[in-house]
């Protein structure tokens, strides 16, 4: 061998380990050390060397990552252990009953279970003998699947040899996930859609088809990744899959970092509840949690029931997206005027309830995404939020659709309306708009502001029809027409005394609530409650816009709106009413409300709490008398910091503000 060949044959060597160290440390420890240019540059220098030398070529060589030869059919492969597909549960119930079995399974033995993400891509089996990936397939039926070895090879993050494999791991299966992240595949079907390719529906679709793609050239230029969560080896005494999964990351496999071991199911369930409102945080799709018995002995003894273990389980979340029919555009007159487009839908079930109707905001949102009657659209929600239409499907649209055009006349009272400028609203103009007169009596008697028992919809739709009330002023009179009630249809002696009671119960209420039932825009309850800690009502409403903005949280916006509201001598004469008849116009014991320490104080809430939702979290502080605001000043008392917290935090550290992980705000609560 000449000396010049032996030379090229330790570089060789040289490069393929350092490009194989580069892999790992890209992939598994997310702690890249050279840039991509470098590893391209040393990707090449290798490529060039085995171009001159062929003799040294090797099929787990990095370079053989770029795609070999197309195939015209892939061949069945029998799997040595068959590929269990999961049983599938969606509620705590669900999960709490899988627990028991396992359990009774295991008779008294201590269990722990190991939590994992549920990626939402492609399975596959990855064989390793003497250290060197020789196969690689898909899951198939379970008993057989394709071989698409030359497929995955392209997967950088799939290790083409073990690392440091030497003593004993000669016959070795790895089995987990191919994905696509979300952000590649928006990148990857846009840069189709310009070439004018077909796009695909989401990146699970994406990745399926990829896979099964002849041209493994083509495969590696689509932007897969892998991750690994399961590991079968001979000759090794394996005791727990979470000890495995570490091994797995030895031998330069990328595990999902969120894995983790909990020690019984109510904190399982609570590793579900993190992460369904974690999952838009992570860069890939996740479609729920999978929960595993760690111990590879138990696991052994629960065996299996058909195709599904009985060792593990799917925990999912409820889809928040799904599919359904438009089946008409409905206009909704709010208290104020405000002309809301709503969505009548096709019931269907989605984030965990089933939704008739959703928002469609406004008419430019209508327009921009081309909703018409009919349409099968997208409907969304998320933890805390309202439905909504997201989207349309195109493809499955019908012929003679029209799109939406917004009326000219109030559908509910005939009048003109209009959308003033600068704002995406239409209001009805007609401050005696049935509607808007209905919609202002049930806010006002609403839970959350006057609470009114026995005064729902339809129960103020008929006072305010049968005309014996137009305003809420008029309820507190209703007592002098009980006769008349009396005679109206669907009323007896003791449902028209409910309701008076009712009405006079509400009498004592305190100054926030009256104030946030009045409607004034801009004013919800947290507000009400700021300003009635402020100023009684006669104060309020002789208040001028610069006093309002005197207080905390109250912008020339709000300030504004009040003194419109006071300013209009119906509603000013409403007021006078509301005080003859008795309600509570002054706060009693201002400012000596039961003081914790959350009261009078100012929160900005930012990133995820595990615990409880953001809203969840406002409420328990508005409920302790505190405020939440939406934005970090030096008037920022606390700002309670979650995961993945953003820009607020950066804020509360630039200006000194105080701030308070999970746990202390917690504590902060129950102080
Ligand atoms: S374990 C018996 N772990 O879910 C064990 N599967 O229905 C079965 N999946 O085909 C696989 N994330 O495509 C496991 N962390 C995870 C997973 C996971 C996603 C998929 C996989 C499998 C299906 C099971």
């Amino acid at each position: 061998m000449s000396s010049e060949r032996t030379a090229a044959g330790k570089r060789i060597e040289a490069l393929r380990r350092e490009l194989r160290e580069h892999d790992y440390r890209y992939y598994v420890l997310a702690q890249p050390e050279i840039s991509d240019a470098e590893y391209d540059r040393l990707l090449k220098e290798l490529a060039d060397l085995e171009e001159r030398y062929p003799e040294f070529r090797a099929p787990d060589s990095p370079t053989q990552r770029v795609g070999g030869a197309p195939t015209r059919e892939f061949p069945s492969v029998r799997h040595a252990v068959p590929m269990l597909s999961l049983a599938n549960t969606y509620g705590e119930e669900e999960v709490l009953e899988f627990d028991r079995r396992v359990r009774s399974g295991l008779k008294g033995e201590g269990i722990r279970y190991v939590c994992e993400l549920k990626f939402d891509g492609i399975a596959v089996s990855l064989i390793y003998r003497t250290g060197m990936l020789t196969r690689g397939a898909t899951r198939g039926d379970g008993d057989e699947g394709d071989d698409i070895t030359e497929n995955l090879k392209t997967i950088r993050s799939i290790p083409l040899r073990l690392r440091g494999a030497n003593s004993g791991w000669n016959d070795v299966e790895v089995r987990g996930e191919v994905f696509m992240a979300r952000e590649d595949f928006e990148k990857m079907n846009a840069e189709r859609a310009r070439v004018g390719e077909k796009t695909f529906v989401n990146p699970r679709n994406s990745t399926a088809g990829t896979l099964k793609l002849q041209d493994p050239k083509l495969v590696a230029r689509r932007p897969l990744q892998f991750s690994a969560y399961y590991l079968r080896a001979e000759n090794k005494n394996l005791k727990s899959h979470f000890e495995n999964l570490q091994t797995l990351r030895d031998l330069g496999f990328p595990v999902s970092r969120h894995t983790q071991r909990r020690d019984n199911i109510r904190e399982v369930i609570g590793y579900w509840r993190e992460w369904e409102n974690k999952r838009e945080s992570l860069p890939y799709d996740i479609d729920g949690i999978v929960v595993k018995v760690d111990s590879l002995a138990q696991q052994k003894k629960l065996g299996a029931i058909a195709k599904s273990p009985r060792w593990a389980i799917a925990f999912k979340f409820a889809a928040r997206k799904r599919e359904t029919i438009l089946r008409n555009i409905l206009l909704q007159v709010g208290r104020v005027g405000t002309i809301t487009p709503v969505a009548d839908l096709e019931p269907v079930f989605v984030g965990g309830t089933t939704v008739s109707r959703a928002t469609l905001h406004n008419e430019d949102y209508i327009k921009e995404l081309d909703i018409r009657p009919g349409d099968v659209v997208i409907v969304e929600k998320g933890g805390d939020v309202i439905p909504k239409v997201s989207g349309v499907v195109r493809e499955k649209r019908k012929h003679g659709s029209k799109p939406f055009r917004m009326p000219d006349r109030c559908p509910e009272c005939g009048s003109k309306i209009s959308r003033p400028r600068d704002e995406a609203n239409y209001y009805c103009e007609n401050t005696e708009c049935p509607a808007q007169i209905k919609a202002r009596i049930e806010h006002f008697a609403h839970r959350g502001a006057m609470d009114i028992e026995g005064l729902g919809e339809a129960v103020v739709d008929q006072l305010v029809s049968l005309g014996f009330i137009r305003n809420y002023a008029d309820l507190y009179e209703l007592q002098a027409r009980r006769e008349e009630l009396l005679g109206l249809e669907r009323w007896g002696q003791k449902s028209v005394q409910n309701l008076l009671d009712a009405i006079e119960e509400s009498k004592k209420n305190p100054l926030a609530r009256v104030l946030f039932a009045l409607g004034i825009r801009h004013v919800g309850a947290s507000m009400a409650q700021l300003l009635a800690r402020s100023f009684t009502i006669e104060a309020v409403i002789k208040a001028s816009r610069e006093e309002l903005e005197q207080i905390e949280g109250v912008g020339p916006e709000i300030a504004e709106s009040i003194v419109r509201f006071f300013q209009d001598s119906h509603n000013r004469d409403i007021v006078r009413r509301l005080a003859k008849s008795g309600l509570r116009f002054k706060e009693e014991g201002r400012r000596r409300s039961r003081s914790s320490a959350v009261s009078e104080k100012t929160f900005v809430l930012t990133g995820t709490l595990s615990t409880m939702t953001r809203e969840e979290a406002k409420g328990k502080i508005e409920a302790l008398g505190g405020h939440v605001t939406s934005s970090v000043s030096k008037k920022t008392d606390y700002v309670v910091v979650g995961s993945d917290a953003g820009s607020k935090l950066e804020k509360a550290k630039a200006l000194g503000v105080q701030t308070l992980e999970e746990e202390e705000f917690l504590k902060l609560l129950n102080r």
